[in-house]
């Protein structure tokens, strides 16, 4: 019997609710040409939620027809306040379907629901911050003297977006979010461990009042339908969030197939910094949600903590102490802080690196191991003593293990702060100005923390320098990203 478009699913909450399968094309779900299925597995508890429709290069290239009827539409052409409309319904049909979908991120991603709540707030957040958007993408007048007009445009475009597993509808928003305001049309295609929300908010997308094609969400696996749509042809733009190897295979195939433009969010080391005079329950708070928050799967989790001599011990101290007190199992427990990693291969992945550290001489503080019975969870680890060529101070682990370094001066920290390859994010604690003007000012980094982490807002750009990634995401940067500028340079003749 073959799989149905939509099946009931019951989750670990009680609630029962219907969980589209097929390929969100043209407002519809639809079968794959092949009609071939994958399954969706559950994390913290490892059984088999259900199977969803696998799209193919075939499928790809119907979905992009699907985007391009649409970017000839009223739609992209038409009044931005039609789109700003479709995006404040969106909105709050996230608010409204809130319990649901944080419900669904955590059965599928393994992730407390605690966190999927924040997701989900931060996902409406960010569509009602891009409906206010839609009629301030302008261009410039541009003055040359009497003899011309000149004016730009910002022209959206056909895209193609790639996107992870870690936060599976926050990265869908800051995708759709830009896609929607600028008039661009797009083929989504989710990450293939975490394919429900995104199939989820086609439902939504419909309901919004959204035309038909002008957002295509396609469940699928990176080598097949993800490559495709990096070497298809007539897709103008590139979006992708994910591991640094496969943003530099997409950046190829742009190039390869019709340079399409690129945008990359990828990985991070990213250094932590404390300083003497820190707040230390406030700063151990800080490297808590930096690190453990997501379970570590956050791609600018500060994974090396640099901490000044004079306040290590203390700092230390408190943090382990902290950390022994996070409350780890069951996502759906409102209590817990850590679910469980996103899957089996990540599990192993972490468990991997930690072995590593172990293995080359690290000191484990507190952790070192996953957590016995079912599901894939992993105490959260603290390693100390550790050497700048170990692999757990160089590799992003994407879990919750943290490497601990001391250092005595400022220049020392900044040195340590940029022996790295990425350059995503960093934090700083200190009160002191002075540090932080100097530390922010030469940390290689697209994103700088003071005295907070991990702290996301609409308005505030975030991305990579260096092996991080290219572009921007989310603040005003996003829409250059998402448009090109078309000159318009007229010539006037005298008619006297
Ligand atoms: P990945 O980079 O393979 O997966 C991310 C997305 O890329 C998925 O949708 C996947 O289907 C797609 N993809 C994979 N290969 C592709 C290809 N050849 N062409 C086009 N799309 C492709 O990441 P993966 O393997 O799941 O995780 C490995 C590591 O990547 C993690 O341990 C972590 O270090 C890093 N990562 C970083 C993320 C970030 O937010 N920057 C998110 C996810 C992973
Ligand atoms: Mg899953």
């Amino acid at each position: 019997m073959s799989l149905p478009l939509e099946v009931e699913i019951k989750l670990p909450t009680g609630t029962t609710y219907k969980q589209p399968t097929g390929l969100f094309i043209n407002n519809e779900f639809v079968y794959p040409k092949q009609k071939k299925s994958f399954e969706v597995l559950s994390p913290s508890t490892e059984e088999v939620i259900t199977s969803v429709y696998e799209a193919l290069e075939e499928d790809v290239e119907t979905a992009v027809q699907a985007a391009e009827a649409a970017y000839k539409t009223n739609w992209t052409w038409g009044p931005p306040e039609a789109r700003a409309a479709v995006l404040y319904k969106l909105a709050e049909l996230v608010d409204k379907n809130a319990e649901l979908l944080a419900s669904i991120e955590t059965f599928d991603n393994g992730k407390s629901l605690q966190n999927s709540k924040g997701d989900v707030a931060l996902t409406a957040a960010y569509f009602r911050s891009c409906a206010g958007w839609c009629d301030k993408i302008t261009g410039n007048l541009i003055n040359t003297g009497n003899s011309h007009f000149n004016y730009t445009q910002r022209v959206p475009m056909v895209c193609g977006q790639i996107i992870p597993w870690n936060f599976p509808l926050l990265m869908l928003s800051w995708k759709l979010g830009p896609v929607l305001a600028t008039g661009c049309t797009t083929v989504l295609k989710s990450a293939e461990s975490t394919p429900l929300s995104a199939l989820y908010v086609g439902k939504l997308l419909v309901e919004a009042g959204m035309p038909k094609g002008v957002v295509n969400i396609i469940s699928g696996f990176g080598a097949t339908a993800g490559a495709a749509i990096a070497s298809h042809p007539r897709i103008d733009k590139v979006a992708f969030t994910g591991s640094t190897n496969v943003g530099k295979i997409i950046m190829k195939a742009a190039a390869e197939s019709n340079l399409k433009k690129v945008t990359l969010e990828l990985g991070g080391k990213s250094p932590n910094v404390v300083f003497d005079d820190a707040d230390v329950s406030k700063t151990v708070k800080h490297l808590i949600t930096a690190i453990f928050f997501n379970t570590g799967e956050v791609c600018c989790a500060g994974s090396r903590i640099l901490i000044q001599s004079g306040i290590y011990d203390k700092i230390i101290k408190e943090f382990k102490k902290e950390t022994e007190k996070i409350k780890i199992g069951n996502p759906f427990d409102p209590e817990t802080f850590m679910g469980a990693q996103a899957s089996d291969i990540q599990f192993k992945k972490i468990l991997k690196y930690i072995n590593s550290g172990i293995e080359q001489g690290a000191t484990v503080i507190t952790g070192g191991k996953p957590v016995e019975g079912k599901g894939y969870f992993i105490k959260p680890t603290i390693f100390a003593d550790v050497r700048p060529d170990m692999d757990i101070v160089k590799d992003e682990i994407f879990g919750p293990v943290v490497s601990v370094i001391k250092f005595d001066t400022v220049d020392e920290a900044i040195e340590l702060a940029n022996d790295t390859q990425y350059g995503l994010a960093a934090g700083i604690h200190t009160n002191d100005i002075n540090k932080i003007m100097k530390v922010s000012n030469a940390i290689k980094a697209g994103t700088i923390w003071v005295n907070t982490y991990n702290d996301f807002h609409p308005m505030v750009p975030f991305g990579g320098f260096s092996a991080s990634g290219i572009g921007r995401e989310m603040g005003e940067e996003v829409f250059h990203e998402y448009t090109q500028v078309r000159a318009v340079r007229i010539a006037i003749s005298n008619t006297n």
